[in-house]
């Protein structure tokens, strides 16, 4: 499963993409509003600090300027991968711009017959957003079982980003299920890492090591 952070905060990209662990980037217009940043700019810098796919997202809602849009966006780096709502003119527009050999994320995903749809649309990604789903009483996570039922029934190449993503639970169930990509806020990736008795364990040694007095020569 590859793990992507969900920010366009430049420092928190940097500590997530020191664990040698990140696989990549998503943003969306309020992630970048919220860094307080100019678009292009901070996306070249994200570009140029990770590897993998740095979601851009067009914000034009008619085909024609998304594909302007998207023109500018794909000229800032070769990992830039166009972030497209999932609306008839996003699917026009990913249509057009994969067949050309563009990465393209299809965001705002809430159904399996949309996620079909973008598979068909030939998306690279595809965002169905948990949390939001949870939040308004439907199950994510059912939605991210039915897609990848979908999606193999027709070997659809499609891969699913699992978006919105409010907490480590989200995370396993979406393993569980087989989904292809978590993309999470910097502190839910944190929360990966940790477990009380991985802590617990460590201060124990530790303490059982200092009467040893010894040392573990470094150099
Ligand atoms: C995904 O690409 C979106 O940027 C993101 O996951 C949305 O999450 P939110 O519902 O926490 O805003």
């Amino acid at each position: 499963m590859k793990f992507f952070v969900d920010t366009a905060d430049i420092a928190d990209i940097k500590e997530m993409a020191d664990t040698g662990l990140l696989d990549g980037v998503t943003t969306n217009p309020s992630l970048i509003a919220k860094s307080g940043r100019d678009f292009m700019e901070v996306t070249k810098e994200i570009c140029d600090l990770v590897d993998g796919p740095v979601s851009a997202e067009v914000v034009a809602l008619d085909h024609e300027t998304m594909m302007k849009e998207a023109e500018t966006l794909r000229k800032i780096a070769d990992n830039v991968c166009i972030k497209v709502p999932l609306t008839i003119d996003g699917l026009k527009t990913c249509k057009k711009l994969t067949a050309d050999g563009t990465q393209v994320n299809v965001t705002l995903c809430f159904s399996a017959n949309q996620a079909l749809l973008a598979a068909k649309a030939g998306a690279t990604f595809v965002s169905p957003f948990v949390g939001r789903h949870d939040d308004n009483g439907f199950d994510g996570m059912e939605l991210i079982a039915d897609i990848r039922r979908i999606y193999d029934n027709y070997d659809f190449g499609t891969e699913i980003l699992v978006a919105s993503i409010r907490n480590p639970v989200h995370v396993l169930q979406s393993a569980r299920i087989g989904a292809d990509v978590a993309t999470m806020p910097p502190a839910v990736i944190k929360g990966l890492f940790k477990h009380v008795l991985t802590d617990k364990g460590i201060e124990g040694f530790v303490a059982d090591w200092e009467k040893t007095g010894q040392t573990i020569p470094t150099s």
